[in-house]
């Protein structure tokens, strides 16, 4: 069976498209209102793919740090961090879930259009607490609940969306305090003759030992 990463590696070089660098860089223009990203922060993104919401966000903090399962997604990437002059993206091929780092206490850990793919999110968030420092956050953002009809094929696609209950209720487990979850976006597709509206969401939970929720 092809893993995921292989499958990517076959879109790569044509999964940046205008579409995604839009609602890339409207991500990040909504991450930098609510949250108070600092020149000294360092982020870790996972499933970084061709760094599209990482290019964004770069020039406001210290390093990211991004991680991928896809050779072919990173090697885009590098291509774009060159051709731009962005030294401050640093990438490993790597499953965070399975894999440790060398790097750690990250102010924030970033997660675009990857939780879906995940088989299990509340795992997941779990895992990624041992790479965050307290007061850190975790920020995520994905299809809301969708009807399965987002991708035009399901195979690496674990969970059509979620909805905000699902979200807070990995956030509470962890005691991660929501801060902030709201759709953000809206991915308009074509399906059946007819244009169709897929929200995105971003949610937010910051890590405070004394705080939790
Ligand atoms: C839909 S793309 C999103 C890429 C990027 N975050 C963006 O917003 O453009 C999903 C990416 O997640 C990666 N991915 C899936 N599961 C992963 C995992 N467990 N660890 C790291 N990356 C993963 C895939 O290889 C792919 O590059």
């Amino acid at each position: 069976m092809i893993d995921i990463g292989k499958r990517f590696d076959k879109v790569a070089y044509r999964y940046d498209t205008p579409d995604k660098l839009e609602r890339s860089k409207k991500i990040i223009e909504k991450l930098l209102e609510v949250l108070p990203v600092d020149k000294n922060w360092n982020v870790l993104d996972i499933g970084i793919g061709t760094g599209n919401t990482a290019v964004y966000l770069s020039p406001y903090v210290n390093q990211i740090v991004g991680t991928d399962l896809s050779e072919g997604m990173l090697s885009v990437l590098k291509e774009k961090t060159e051709k731009m002059g962005i030294k401050n993206i640093k990438t490993y091929k790597k499953d965070i879930l399975k894999e440790d780092i060398p790097e750690k206490d990250f102010d924030l850990i970033f997660n675009a259009m990857t939780m879906h793919h995940i088989d299990n999110p509340e795992e997941a968030i779990k895992r990624f607490k041992d790479f965050l420092k307290e007061g850190g956050y975790i920020a995520i953002v994905d299809l809301y609940k969708e009807d399965g009809t987002f991708h035009s094929d399901n195979t690496d696609v674990k969970h059509f969306g979620f909805d905000f209950d699902e979200v807070k209720s990995w956030f509470d487990k962890e005691g991660l305090k929501t801060v902030f979850i709201e759709n953000i976006y809206t991915i308009k597709k074509e399906r059946e003759g007819k244009e169709k509206e897929y929200p995105v969401f971003m949610a937010i939970g910051r890590f405070d030992k004394n705080g939790g929720k």
